[in-house]
């Protein structure tokens, strides 16, 4: 018999919720490309201005966009996690999920979903809901995980398994989530947006320093290779 879809990540990410910020624990490489994240978030060109984060967790992103102009909405479906984000910046929180948005039609300046849709069973759902409640000229960012098998070795095999710090739990990731880039390209062209992708990974000298235990971040590097870790952004027609 096949396996379930490893699709009912709520409770642990409630669970889980007090680790949020904690520079060493189980999330804080989501911090690390959080901060790269917002450095493709243009400042805002009107007042008012809106920028909405879906499966915000925590708020990690929060202090790298304050100061962009925009007031930070969020939806998640951990509650707990939330709570945190109302805490990191965030005005207007939502338990919701983000593949059925309750929001109208082009009221956001800015789309992000970081690190979501490879816990999503339809990811494309997720990016063609994202590009409606996108605003025409707005900006979506997103990040995820290729279905690669070599992503399936760096983002399970390895960082699930390596006893390192800021290892991720067993079993955080389904690789049969993980997402299709031309689908992805496709889903987001059909709904106004035509994505630019680049590929992260942790600069090599900072994450030594982390594992050594001599700095607490590590800031993620873009590169071409799209692989493993990536990020899709554009801005919708
Ligand atoms: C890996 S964390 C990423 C959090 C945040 N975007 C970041 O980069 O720090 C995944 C988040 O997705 C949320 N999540 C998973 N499925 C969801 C869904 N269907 N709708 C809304 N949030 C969801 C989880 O609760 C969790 O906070």
């Amino acid at each position: 018999m096949q396996q379930q879809l490893r699709t009912d990540l709520i409770t642990d990410y409630d669970r889980l919720a007090g680790t949020w910020w904690d520079p060493r624990g189980p999330l804080a490489p989501l911090g690390w490309i959080a901060r790269a994240r917002a450095e493709f978030v243009p400042a805002a060109d009107r007042d008012g201005a809106r920028l909405l984060d879906l499966a915000c967790g925590g708020g990690l992103a929060g202090p790298h966009l304050t100061g962009k102009g925009y007031r930070l909405a969020g939806v998640d479906l951990s509650q707990l996690s939330l709570n945190e984000a109302a805490r990191h910046g965030y005005r207007d929180l939502a338990r919701a999920d983000l593949t059925r948005l309750p929001f109208a039609d082009r009221s956001f300046d800015v789309v992000t979903a970081g690190q979501c849709l490879e816990h999503v069973p339809d990811p494309y759902a997720a990016v063609a809901e994202a590009c409606r409640v996108l605003r025409p000229g707005g900006t979506l960012i997103v990040d995820t995980i290729a279905d690669t098998r070599l992503a399936r070795l760096v983002a399970i095999t390895l960082a699930e398994n390596l006893p390192l710090p800021g290892r991720p739990e067993r079993g955080t990731h389904d690789h049969r989530l993980f997402v299709n880039r031309p689908r992805l390209l496709r889903t987001a062209r059909e709904h106004g947006v035509d994505l630019r992708l680049l590929g992260l990974r942790p600069h090599l000298r900072e994450g030594l320093g982390y594992l050594a235990g001599r700095r607490e971040r590590v800031r993620m590097v873009p590169v071409k290779a799209t692989g493993v870790l990536f990020l899709g952004v554009g801005r919708k027609r």
